[in-house]
Parts: C-alpha cells; structure tokens; sequence
C-alpha cells in the first residue's frame, strides 16, 4: 500500500476508441488513486503515462506508435516515468508493443485491469493479456465519494460473440459477458447519490445483455432499463451500442413505457445490401433492419436513430453502395458514423481482395454528403421545439450554459442563473453546424 505521507504521484492518461474506454480510464484512474496516484492533464508532469488505446481501425492501432515515439524525450529526461499501454492495442498486440517499443513498461489488456496496481507496483508480470474468469471490476476499488459529473456511463456487457468479417473486437474484449443485475443497479444508486442525472448503459452488444433478475427470473436488457428507471433522481438513462439482432420486443416497448429513456437510439447497419451485409456475417438483412424501424418507430415515434457504415467492404459493387445510399435515404438518420473499411489482421476479411481506394474514398464522400445533409434537417427540425437540456458545462461567453438534448444535441443556453447539474427545458432558436442554440422556455 501507499506511504500517506508521501506526494502525490502524478498519473496522465490518454483515452482512444469508444465510449467503454472512456469508462475502464475512470475505472483504473480510481484504482490507481488508491496507489497514491491523482489525474493531470499535464502530461510533463506526469510520473505515469497510460495509453488506453483503439484497434478498431488501422489509423487508430498506428496512432499509439506516434504517441510513444513522441513519449521518448519525456522517458530519457525522467527516467522513473512508468509508460503503460492498456486498451485493445495491448490485448491484439501484446509483447509485440514492448518488443516495438521497449520503453513501455507494462501492457494490460481490457479484461485485467484489476491487476494494474499489482503491475505498478512490480508485483504481477510486465505484461497481463489473459482473460480471467472473475468480473475485473469486482476487483477494482469501488468508486470514491466524490460529487461527479451530471452525466455518466456505466458498463453493463462487454465482448461480443457475433463475429462480424470486419471487426476485432471479439478477439481484444473476448466473449460476450454480462455484468450481475445487483452490481448494476448498485452502482447506478451510487452514481445518483453523488450527483448523477443521465446514465448511459455500455456495452459492445449491449442489448445483448441478460441476467439473473431480483424475481429469481431471467432479465433481458428491457427489464434492466424498467428496473434502473425506477431510481429516484436518475432524469435520464441511454444505451450503447446495440445489435440489430438483439432488439427484443421488450427492448422496444421499453422505448415506449420508460419516460427516462431518451427517445434517441444508435443502432449500427453497416451497409444497406443484403450481398455485403452476409459477406460480412451480420446475420440480418437490409429488410429486416427497415421493419425493425418500423416497428421502434412505432413505439416511440419522436425517437432519433443514428447508425454506423462502412464502404469499400471487399467485394462491394457501384450496385452494392447504391442499396446503402438507398437505405439511408429510407431511414432517415439523425447522425451517422461512416468509415472506409480497414483490414485487419486476424479477421475472416482479413485476406479478402480490396476494393479500389480511390472508389472507396469517392463512396465515402457521397454517403458523407447525403448523411450531413439528413444531420441538418434533423437539427433544423428541432427549431421552435422545446426539448430538455442537461446542463454539462459552462460556455465560453459569461453567463451561457452548455449541455445535451434528449436527443443528445450539443445545446448553447444564456442562463447566467443556472448551475451544472439543471435538467431544464429549452427552446431551440438556431442550428449551428455541430450544435443547436436555445432559450430557457418560460
Ligand atoms: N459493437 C458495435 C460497434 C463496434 S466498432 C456494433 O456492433 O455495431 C464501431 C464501428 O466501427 C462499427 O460499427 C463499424 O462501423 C466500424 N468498424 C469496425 N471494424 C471496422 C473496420 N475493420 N474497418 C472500418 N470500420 C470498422
Ligand atoms: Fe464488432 Fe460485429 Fe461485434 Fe459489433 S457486433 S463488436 S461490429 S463483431
Ligand atoms: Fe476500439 Fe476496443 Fe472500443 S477496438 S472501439 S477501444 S472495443
């Protein structure tokens, strides 16, 4: 344990990739303040660095090389400086990252996080990858007292058995693991009581996610949310990311009967053509993700849907990309995250023939133009509405207040009274390219 007398030491974390690294850097930057470590946003004052790093594409695996490149001065000027590298990078690349770059001092996967203030202290191996059979976070300190943002996430699922041709993250986060129902709803209570009014549920499948329910009977996702809506001052509860294939009925009437879930729903389709979504396993076809529109829609007709894509799938025809630009134009999307397809090693699409770049970057282009153009509307349609704001931040003019939509909307708001912390309703008056403007409604 740690010397209470001793300084601080200074711990600076970077965070790439999705939203359930943002959470495990809380989740090991508290760990690591029970080692006598507290947070900097300083990274030359640091005494550790850790890098929690993204496989997803090629671009972001490549991004932790620059970044420990660039580490090397501060390493040679301080050289007590602890360099960890956690995250997807470390569980696909292993000691090949200290065998790159031998400056790093521990490598730590996803599912071992648990064993990082062991690692620190030189009492566990160098490097830790395995996927043990207890819940990590069981492990980790619990979360301490301190008042915390209005909004926060929560992991409830991790890892994912379905295989996509394209896709890692099988193999960095393992199998599809559910958390207990009682932990979750713990530490929902928990994150309430010291402020928490909006908590987004996380998981790689997240709908995916089952359990053993306090009825002794088993829980789907729908009966979660139920039962985390029925917390006292939690405002707001979101989910990502979800599957297709798992959005159970009573996941859709959740969206129906449970008025702290935000009416907005991120639900990746990939591609619109039935040819490259069974090239890439998806297991489900355009139509049926269009009914299962349908059917959400009808459950919650104001609900906003975002989705991801990707172009350039090996063996994407002009004919394929069409279905996609199709699909979109059908759906409607709020928002959408597209990608050019990345190769990566270890996935069945690894070896299959590319297609051109210079098409795929054309295709990108045009699916980019037709779903900014579908974000705009979107935006332009919430002008006159009066919607609720979680207020996150203070603005950078005096007296305005930032916060998030139902819709999850950036909203600006003059509100010189309000504090951090207010769910308040807001009139939109304006749409700015990646934000919306509003005023407090009477
Ligand atoms: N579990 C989620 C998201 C996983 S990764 C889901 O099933 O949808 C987030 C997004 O990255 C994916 O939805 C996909 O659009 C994109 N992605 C994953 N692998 C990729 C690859 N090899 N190349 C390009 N984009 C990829
Ligand atoms: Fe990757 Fe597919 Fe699993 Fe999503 S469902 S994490 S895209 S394999
Ligand atoms: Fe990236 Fe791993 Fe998340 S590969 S997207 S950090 S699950």
């Amino acid at each position: 344990m740690t010397d209470p007398t001793a300084a601080p030491k200074k711990l600076f974390i970077k965070t790439y990739g999705c939203q359930m690294n943002v959470y495990d850097s809380q989740r090991m930057a508290e760990a690591m303040g029970a080692e006598g470590y507290e947070l900097t946003e300083d990274q030359s004052q640091a005494d550790m660095v850790l890098l929690n790093t993204c496989h997803i594409r090629e671009k972001a695996a490549e991004k932790l090389y620059s970044d420990l490149g660039r580490l090397k001065p501060l390493k040679a000027e301080k050289p007590d400086l602890k360099i960890g590298v956690a995250g997807c990078v470390a569980q696909a690349e292993g000691e090949e990252i200290t065998r790159r770059m031998p400056l790093v001092d521990l490598v730590v996967g996803p599912q071992a996080y648990h064993r990082l203030p062991a690692m620190v202290r030189g009492e566990a191996p160098k490097i830790v990858t395995d996927f043990p059979e207890e819940d990590k976070f069981d492990h980790l300190p619990q979360r301490r007292a301190t008042r915390r943002a209005p909004a926060a996430f929560l992991t409830v699922q991790e890892g994912c058995d379905k295989f996509c041709a394209f896709c890692v993250v099988p193999y960095t986060r393992g199998a599809e693991v559910s958390r207990p129902v009682e932990r979750i709803l713990r530490e929902a209570r928990d994150l309430v009581s010291r402020g928490v009014r909006e908590i987004t549920l996380l998981g790689q499948n997240v709908n995916g996610w089952h359990g053993a329910g306090e009825d002794g009977r088993d829980w789907g996702f729908g009966r979660l949310i139920r039962a985390i809506g029925e917390i006292e001052g939690l405002d707001r509860i979101r989910y990502t990311t979800s599957h297709p294939n798992d959005m159970a009925d009573d996941l859709i009437d959740a969206h129906r009967d449970v008025p702290q879930l935000m009416p907005y729903l991120h639900l990746p389709v990939q591609s619109g053509s039935d040819r490259i979504l069974k090239a890439m396993n998806r297991k489900h076809t355009a139509d049926h993700y269009m009914r299962l529109i349908d059917r959400i829609r009808a459950a919650r007709p104001d609900i906003m849907l975002t989705s991801d894509f990707i172009v350039g799938f090996p063996g994407e025809t002009d004919q394929d990309h069409a279905d996609t630009l199709r699909l979109v134009a059908a759906v409607s999307f709020g928002t959408a995250f597209s990608f050019k397809y990345s190769p990566r090693p270890g996935t069945p699409a690894y070896d299959r023939p590319e297609v051109d770049g210079a098409v795929a970057d054309a295709r990108l282009q045009e699916l980019q133009a037709l779903l900014s153009r579908q974000q705009k509307a979107a935006q332009e349609g919430m002008i006159g509405r009066t919607l609720g704001v979680l207020f996150e931040k203070p603005g950078r003019i005096a007296g305005q207040m930032i916060g998030k939509s139902d819709y999850l909307h950036s909203v600006f708001v003059e509100a010189p009274e309000a504090q951090v912390g207010d769910l308040v309703q807001v009139r939109i008056i304006e749409s700015a390219p990646n934000s919306l403007h509003g005023e407090l409604a009477a």
